[in-house]
């Protein structure tokens, strides 16, 4: 039999103050609560992706993980009805007279089934000789049962027949509009390691088709071509959905050096009726930068009236009109796919360990802080 340590934490008045907290004791850490007049004691870490969970809400008698909202009873570690076949450690604990003890080790050990992993982390290995892969994102919104013509989409169409006609490319198109997925619920504001990959949007919600933008950019493309609007001076608002939701895939950079984009390459098609087409080009080129792709030459088109323009319907004419529009998407994609070609001929080459990836000079501590430099 194990023998147990109890340890002394503070007299009941004092430890009532600060419930909940968490104590380290022997290497364990412990989260503290206060509920129901008792003193309990579980596993501070959430057996999903480690969430605090003494920073957690109550519901009845249970804490739910700040994270992403895993549930433990504070009295048994278990999950609610469903899910309690899972459970973190649950560690005794007594008030005696001198105050309140814990014992380590926990009394009933942490248990966490085997979960079917997320296809997502699936290896894809490329078939060697495969054609490209172009995939294009259009991020246009409009009514589908009532469509009208967009710029952006037009030449995006035309890119795409392109890279399969004349190039030999597979393609594929994802249209943001026809996708039903949710924003991003921000998680890295809670703390770098709660943005996980898979999203936990996507793990928990089936049926979140961002999926396919995932599936198509991690694992699927070569190129990507994104296709927006300008709308007040910015891209598409479902484009900064999509970014917002891409945080997770960046971040795997930031909390592990793992890049999940690597040796792939992006290129954007803007166009508007007003103006600021290098702004939008610009934040597009740091984001998806940062995301792991790299650029042909030249590595957008884009088409605007400027400022002084109102008449839409006249812009509409004169790209539906524009052979020099079509053939500069054409050019796009060439360059993009050109580019991937000589990527791919020194994949080994471009393999190089990255021990500091990503936009910060500084690692992050495994606490999530970033660890201060010494400097020269
Ligand atoms: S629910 Fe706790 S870490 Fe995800």
């Amino acid at each position: 039999m194990v023998s147990k340590t109890w340890h002394l934490i503070g007299s009941p008045d004092e430890l009532r103050a600060r419930a909940p907290f968490s104590v380290e004791l022997e290497g364990h850490s412990v989260a503290v609560f206060h509920h129901g007049g008792r003193f309990t004691a579980i596993g501070n870490r959430c057996n999903h992706k480690g969430g605090p969970l003494c920073d957690g809400r109550m519901r009845d008698e249970y804490v739910v993980c700040p994270w992403h909202a895993w549930e433990y009873s504070v009295f048994t570690g278990k999950g609610p009805e469903g899910y309690d076949e899972e459970q973190v450690p649950v560690f005794s604990v007594e008030e005696r007279a001198d105050g309140v003890y814990i014992a380590t080790p926990p009394a009933m050990p942490g248990r966490l089934l085997a979960h079917k992993p997320s296809h997502l982390l699936e290896e894809h290995p490329r078939e060697p000789g495969a054609p490209p892969r172009v995939l294009g994102i259009s991020t246009t919104a409009m009514d589908d049962a009532n469509p009208r013509y967009s710029t952006s989409d037009a030449l995006l169409d035309h890119a795409l027949a392109y890279a399969k006609d004349a190039l030999g490319c597979d393609i594929q198109h994802v249209a943001l509009r026809q996708l039903a997925f949710k924003p991003c619920e921000g998680n890295y504001s809670k703390h770098a390691s709660a943005c996980t990959w898979p999203c936990a949007i996507t793990e928990r919600d089936a049926d979140d088709q961002l999926i396919a933008v995932y599936e198509g950019l991690v694992h699927w493309c070569d190129v990507v071509l994104i296709a927006s609007p300008i709308r007040w001076g910015n891209a598409s608002a479902l484009y900064y959905k999509m970014a917002e939701r891409l945080n997770c895939v960046q971040n795997q950079v930031t909390i592990g050096d793992r890049v999940l984009i690597a040796n792939k390459v992006a290129s954007f098609i803007i166009t508007g009726g007003q103006d600021n087409v290098q702004g939008v080009a610009g934040e597009m080129l740091s984001f998806w930068a940062e995301l792991g792709f790299v650029f042909p030459q030249f590595p957008f088109i884009a088409h605007t009236r400027g400022w002084d323009a109102e008449d839409m319907d006249v812009n509409v004419r004169l790209v539906k009109a524009s052979t020099a529009l079509r053939e500069a998407s054409a050019e796009l994609v060439t360059r993009a796919v050109n580019q991937w070609r000589v990527i791919d001929a020194h994949r080994d080459m471009l393999l190089q360990p990255m021990e500091r990836t990503g936009r910060k000079a500084q690692r992050l501590s495994h606490h999530g802080d970033v660890q201060v430099q010494a400097h020269d």
